[in-house]
């Protein structure tokens, strides 16, 4: 177990390149199993959920090859039709492996992933959409067993906009007989991302990023090579890094509309950025502003995955702001952590908060939540005069690639070490 020792002070600034996005990569390394062949995907994030997820490539006959930020996947012999439960145990975005799964084989078999730390997290929707492409499925003591007899395309509408049910019914209806129309699909551009890498192999997949998808399905895919998305999620987290310390910050290689939901709310606070044809520039404000509103929702809103971060930043803005979560029922867990820290937060109910802006956050030893709460803890501590302690941050390296060396490279005091046992 390792934690971070912050010393808070110094600005966060200068440059920085951004490989790509974890929420990309995870659906696009499912998407290999689709393809008989060899997939070369570029642009990879060095994250812990990457490995987590060629482990299971390779349990079902994958061979795998990851070298600097290339990954190599020959998915031309899968030998194995179950995915073992300690995975999807480990990684609950694993499920989205079922829809490839399904869409590749005649048979599958997966644990429930359950909930987690942010919420109860049901796949409810993901299953309908399976059994409206045919799927047969039987759940049993945690189990889904999914059985292909036939699977045709069909009009698909989501409950609700889910990202990994949007995921998983155009991985399943790619090689599905005939069109499958998604209606209120989720519009998140790793959703793009995903359907650029299956159209590469063969795939005729169209109208990812809006809420109508449109998928022929295909006999057979071939090999692609493609390069990862930037991820939007890390690039805002350095942003805020940048404005909470004053560092000015240039980021290369960012896809600017991508980027909106978060420069909105960031020049709500008093940013200026400014997107130019390397990526974007920010110039933090001298005095951050309280954003009145942030509150979650489905993109092109603002994204859940930020809301811990930015709700770090408000805990040193000039004012109050109303924090609402929407999309989970439990993600508020970094606020305890924060209040630690001097943060004045106050719950309304369980997803809405008022956070005061206070003039300093001061030292503690504080505990990772969760992904991005344990960033939201990184942010604040590097505010802090004196030393911060943050735990469990196997949390944060699930989504951030060398966090602490990323910031140390724009000018942080931060260090990883080892957890002695009490
Ligand atoms: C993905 C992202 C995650 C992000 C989330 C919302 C990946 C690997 N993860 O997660 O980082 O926070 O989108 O942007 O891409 N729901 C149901 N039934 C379902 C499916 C979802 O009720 O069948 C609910 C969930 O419990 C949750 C909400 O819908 O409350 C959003 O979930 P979803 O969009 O599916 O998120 P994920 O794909 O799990």
């Amino acid at each position: 177990m390792y934690k971070y020792i912050v010393r808070g002070g110094n600005k966060i600034e200068g440059r920085l390149s951004i490989r790509g996005a974890k929420n990309a990569i995870l659906p696009i390394m499912a998407a290999t199993i689709l393809s008989e062949s060899t997939s070369i995907i570029h642009n990879v994030p060095n994250i812990s959920d990457v490995y987590m997820m060629i482990k299971i490539l390779e349990s079902i006959g994958c061979k795998v090859d990851y070298n600097d930020d290339t990954l190599v996947v020959d998915s031309s012999n899968i030998n194995c039709k179950e995915i073992e439960e300690e995975y999807v145990r480990k990684m609950r975005s694993s499920i989205i492996i079922m829809g490839a799964m399904i869409g590749r084989l005649d048979y599958t078999k997966i644990s429930h992933p359950g909930g987690c730390a942010i919420g109860s997290r049901p796949i409810d929707i993901h299953l309908k959409a399976l059994k409206e492409l045919g799927i047969r499925i039987e759940e049993e003591s945690g189990f889904i067993k999914c059985y292909k007899d036939k699977m045709v395309g069909a009009t698909i509408k989501l409950e609700f906009p889910s990202v990994g049910a949007t995921e998983n019914t155009i991985l399943a209806a790619v090689l599905a007989k005939g069109t499958t129309k998604i209606y209120n699909a989720a519009r998140e551009p790793e959703i793009e991302d995903l359907q650029n890498f299956l159209n590469a192999m063969g795939a005729k997949v169209k109208g990812a990023g809006t809420n109508y998808i449109e998928i022929d399905g295909v006999e057979k895919l071939h090999g692609v090579e493609h390069s990862v998305i930037p991820d939007r999620i890390a690039v805002g987290t350095y942003m805020i890094a940048s404005v909470m310390t004053g560092g000015r910050l240039e980021v290369d290689r960012v896809i600017a509309s991508h980027m909106e939901p978060i420069s909105d709310k960031l020049r709500s606070a008093g940013c200026e950025i400014e997107y130019t044809k390397e990526g974007l520039k920010l110039k933090p404000p001298k005095i951050i502003q309280a954003i009145d509103l942030v509150r979650t929702s489905p993109h092109p809103g603002f994204p859940t995955d930020m809301q811990a971060q930015i709700m770090a930043l408000m805990t040193v803005a000039n004012g109050t702001s109303v924090f609402h979560e929407t999309i989970f029922e439990n993600r508020f867990m970094h606020c305890a952590e924060l209040i630690k820290m001097g943060a004045s937060i106050k719950y309304i109910t369980e997803n809405i908060c008022m956070v005061k802006g206070v003039d300093k956050l001061y030292s503690a030893s504080v505990r990772s939540t969760d992904l991005r709460g344990g960033a939201s803890l990184v942010l604040a501590a590097l505010t802090v005069n004196g030393e911060t302690e943050i735990s469990d941050i196997f949390h944060v390296e699930r989504g951030y690639e060398d966090f602490e060396n990323v910031l140390r490279g724009l000018g942080a005091d931060i260090n990883k070490i080892e957890e002695i046992e009490k």
